[in-house]
């Protein structure tokens, strides 16, 4: 998209606090987030030089497609750097709680019901898409021939496919698309990252993943239609069934229709950060051990399991999954097993969180990394990233590759998983090898239910 003003090189936000003052607040973020302190200085230098947001007359407007609970707190963090001026949701109530949300002085966004239509409203630049993940692909696709710039949520996609085609036309079309996973800009798994990439740890051995684990339940009953719930749009490219609550708002993840339970929810994030930190393509191995069975009738992702990667280098990742810890991340068991990620390495560990970043030594975390270390993508704010790339036409931080390439490790453990076999995966032609390829590629993409199918966004 071109930006709906030109805004010729905002200059830089002026640094402008003495270096006593600035020693102190580094010092007092140090110790808030248990960062190095090196780090945290390192930071906030390189926050001076990130360039100023959009002044008032130069905020593209923005469309939120999906009004549920994170599509409207996506829209709120964009707000401040854009104007909502559509709201979209195939569920009437949401899309009206989403517009009040979003009047300003008086003034509403306008109320949509199929997202094609506000792909072409002139006044829409930038579309945030927080629909559920069976939905993400082709309001992207529409997003790209529209020519709209897209903070897309996660996972990016529903099936390995759909990323391929997706990655085509993002490049085809110039859009700029950020991947809601905000993980990636935070400071503290940027440093694990940096750390392991530049060997603070020796060798990266393995790295170990613990997601929540996810619901199990059912058997669940059907029920009316809610009014003003679209559900045969909701429903989409996934197989029509009668309307049941709980494969609706929110518990859609725990259903393999829809989503990939809490291996594509969680792993969205973590998985993402381990491969980060790897920097390998894919995994060229994947198998799995089911710890829970679904209950029939119920939700029909695996809520525990195990699943083991091996990288071509002989690197390993193991995914487990925790109770520990609640499907929002919260504490059940103080004393349990948090979900994070853990590096291991021959000289060490690093273990981060949401919440902590620790090491086996605190030496390996204290000590500077030197001047030509390895630097990663550097974002200390997931939207601002997106919307300093909708300006500069970069690429932001989880660009549609990156999210492909996340999502791809969270549908390969979901196909091992669902296969119940173990697998052997081609990174570069995308593709399953070996003794179970012929079984395992069925998964790479999935029937879509006319007129739910690539044709719906032309
Ligand atoms: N980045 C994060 O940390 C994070 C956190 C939570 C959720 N998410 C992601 O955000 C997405 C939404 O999750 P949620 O918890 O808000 O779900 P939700 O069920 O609360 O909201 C989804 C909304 O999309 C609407 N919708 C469904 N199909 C639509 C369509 N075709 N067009 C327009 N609207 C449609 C639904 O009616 C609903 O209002 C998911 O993909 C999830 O993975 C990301």
């Amino acid at each position: 998209m071109t930006p709906p003003t030109s805004r010729p090189g905002t200059p830089p936000a002026a640094f402008d606090i003495s270096r006593r003052a600035f020693l102190k607040r580094c010092s007092l973020l140090a110790a808030a987030t248990g960062l190095p302190l090196w780090f945290v200085e390192r930071q906030q230098l390189a926050a001076a030089e990130v360039t100023a947001k959009p002044g008032p007359n130069d905020r593209p407007g923005i469309a939120l497609v999906g009004c549920g609970g994170m599509g409207r707190a996506d829209a709120g963090n964009a707000s401040g750097y854009g104007q909502v001026v559509a709201v979209c949701d195939v569920d009437a109530t949401h899309a009206a709680a989403a517009a009040t949300q979003f009047t300003v002085d008086g003034k509403a966004p306008a109320i949509y019901s199929d997202f094609r239509k506000v792909m072409e409203d002139p006044a829409v630049h930038v579309i945030v898409n927080a629909t559920p993940d069976h939905w993400h692909t082709l309001v992207n696709l529409a997003a790209a021939k529209a020519h709209k710039d897209v903070y897309g949520e996660k996972p990016l996609t529903l099936t390995i496919d759909e990323g391929r085609h997706l990655i085509k036309a993002v490049r085809s079309s110039g859009i700029v698309l950020q991947t809601g996973t905000q993980q990636r800009s935070s400071q503290r798994f940027r440093l694990a990252c940096e750390l392991v990439r530049n060997g603070r740890i020796g060798k990266l051995l393995q790295a170990k993943v613990w997601l929540p684990a996810g619901l199990r339940g059912g058997p669940f009953k059907t029920a009316p239609i809610p009014e003003g719930l679209n559900w045969d749009f909701w429903q989409g490219q996934a197989p029509a069934t009668e309307y049941v609550p709980e494969r609706c708002h929110g518990t859609f993840r725990f259903w393999y229709e829809y989503s990939g339970g809490t291996m594509t929810d969680w792993g969205a994030h973590h998985n993402d950060i381990a491969y980060w930190a790897i920097g390998l393509l894919a995994p060229t191995q994947v198998e799995s051990t089911r710890l829970a069975e679904p209950i029939a009738g119920g939700y029909t992702t695996f809520s525990e399991y195990a699943v083991n990667y091996t990288y071509a280098n002989g690197i390993g990742l193991q995914i487990n999954t925790t109770k520990d810890d609640t499907i929002y991340g919260g504490v059940v068991d103080p004393k349990g097993q948090r979900n994070g990620i853990r590096f291991e390495g021959t000289d060490g560990w690093i273990w981060v969180n949401r919440d902590e970043i620790t090491a086996s030594d605190p030496q390996l975390l204290k000590t500077p990394l030197p001047d030509n270390a390895i630097r990663l993508y550097n974002s200390k704010n997931h939207m601002a990233n997106f919307f300093e790339c909708v300006r500069s036409r970069e690429l932001p931080i989880c660009d549609v590759e990156t999210g492909h390439r996340s999502a791809t490790m969270c549908h390969l453990g979901a196909i091992s998983l669902r296969t119940g076999r173990k697998l052997a995966w081609d990174p570069a032609a995308e593709q399953f090898v070996g003794d179970n390829a012929q079984l395992a590629n069925t998964y790479v993409a999935r029937e879509m239910r006319r007129p739910y199918d690539y044709s719906f966004v032309g």
